[in-house]
């Protein structure tokens, strides 16, 4: 009898696909949308702020009354919290039966097999062998329009905030040639469009053969796949983005006008704290080259705000950063202590004044936000059709800047169209087919 799989997913994108390859690899299991009546519950998780870990303890607690029910119910935390804080896991929630790390994704029906046998099972290695080989293949069911690839995983840049150079591990490229293939599958498939990921996905130095691969070659070597309509990259690091990536950026028509380069801070002084190696005038000048290869292109980044000794002049440099990019989408924080970061030993800012600081740098940013959705009204453009809306006859797709638009008519998921944009609403711009 086929058990059922529940699995859901905390954080980045990478633990999207990452959850994606895990339900396949796990023979005998089918996924389902409710921890009701699951055989198995798989939480993966996120560290990078305090927050986002707490969260995993509270819905593990909920978990209780189904393994009363059903003793035969398998727990198990992959992600991040997983490889930050192993065996812990277990301590704090007995209830726990699998801890994974992302790096031992391949070892999961191994792990699973010992839980079964009534074990706790745990791993949280950085083994040699490359997990996404070693795991199992994607089934040859149809997909929809739209799929992540993970082609980079891992960071060397050591921010001082940040957990993932620990719980990721160091840079890895996937090799070309599989990227490759498994593009080309993911498109025999339906998929037009590929976020290609990595934790600093602009790094990116696969091999093929005796050579290496930039990841503006790889991008132009999936442009020449022919069904395949659209390419993005995430996240990135201003100081990986090179020359080709920046011409690519003008000249591959394939790669949309859609950019995730955090900053994290306008203030030199907290960008050396933070350890990003590069001043604000530099993020500030390499946007403009960017801009020059593509002018169109809509701008996110992530911001840090209230890391530990951010004055206010700190903070309004920040500010005058926001103002000097004018971004058109972005995500921003509170600074969290993390563990194991060198950022965590120094003195934080008062709380208080920190959120009233991500207050004023939220409105600012929403401000921006709207601005860039509310410019889109009157031009024409290609939207990706994704599903069906909300309201009967009515089909949502997103824009080359990554706007969700919808539209009334006859219009099949996995088409682009053109549409001419006639509305902009909180979330989403409204038009018509062309
Ligand atoms: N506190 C707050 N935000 C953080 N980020 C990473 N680490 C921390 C932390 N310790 C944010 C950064 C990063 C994004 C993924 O999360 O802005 O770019
Ligand atoms: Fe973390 Fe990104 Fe800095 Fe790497 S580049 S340490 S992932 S914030």
């Amino acid at each position: 009898m086929t058990k059922k799989l529940y699995i859901k997913t905390y954080g980045c994108q990478m633990n999207v696909y990452d959850s994606e390859r895990m339900a396949e690899a796990l023979d005998g299991y089918e996924q389902v949308n409710s921890p009701d009546g699951a055989d198995m519950i798989l939480l993966n998780t996120c560290h990078i702020r305090e927050k986002a870990a707490e969260k995993i303890y509270s819905e593990l607690g909920r978990y209780r009354g189904l393994k009363e029910a059903n003793p035969d119910l398998k727990i198990g935390v992959a992600g991040c919290v997983a490889q930050a804080e192993g065996e812990e896991v277990m301590r704090r929630q007995p209830l726990v039966d699998i801890v994974v790390g992302p790096q031992s994704y391949h070892r999961l029906p191994e792990l699973e097999a010992k839980a079964a046998r009534g074990e706790k099972a745990l791993d949280t290695d950085f083994p040699e062998e490359d997990k996404f080989e070693k795991l199992k293949t994607r089934p040859k069911a149809q997909r929809g329009p739209t799929a992540f690839l993970t082609v980079q995983e891992g960071c060397d840049k050591f921010c001082a905030f940040c957990v993932v150079p620990y719980t990721r591990g160091a840079e890895v490229s996937r090799p070309v040639a599989r990227v490759l293939a498994e593009a080309e599958d993911l498109v025999s498939r339906g998929v037009r469009e590929i976020t290609l990921l990595g934790q600093n996905v602009n790094a990116y130095h696969g091999a093929d053969g005796g050579e290496t691969w930039g990841l503006a070659r790889l991008i132009r070597r999936l442009a020449e796949i022919d069904e395949l309509k659209r390419i993005r990259f995430t996240t990135s690091h201003p100081n990986d983005m090179e020359d080709d990536l920046i011409t690519a950026h003008g000249d591959c028509e394939k790669l949309m006008p859609y950019l995730h380069l955090p900053v994290q801070s306008g203030s030199d002084r907290i960008l050396k704290r933070m350890a990003r190696k590069h001043t604000a005038a530099e993020y500030i000048r390499l946007i403009e080259r960017i801009r020059e290869a593509r002018p169109d292109l809509l701008l996110s980044g992530d911001f840090i705000v209230g890391f530990p000794e951010e004055t206010e002049e700190d903070f309004q440099a920040t500010m005058a950063l926001i103002e000097a990019v004018n971004y058109g989408q972005a995500y921003s924080f509170k600074y969290s202590s993390r563990p194991g970061t060198p950022a965590a030993e120094r003195a934080e800012v008062d709380p208080e004044v920190a959120a009233d600081r991500l207050q004023r740098l939220q409105a600012l940013l929403t401000r921006q936000q709207k601005a860039a959705q509310d410019a889109m009204v009157g031009r024409e453009i290609d939207v990706l059709f994704e599903k069906p809306g909300r309201l009967p006859g009515q089909m949502v797709g997103k824009s080359g800047y990554l706007h969700a638009v919808h539209v009334t008519g006859e219009v099949a998921v996995g088409q682009i169209s053109r549409v001419r944009i006639t509305e902009s609403g909180p979330n989403s711009l409204g038009g018509t087919l062309l």
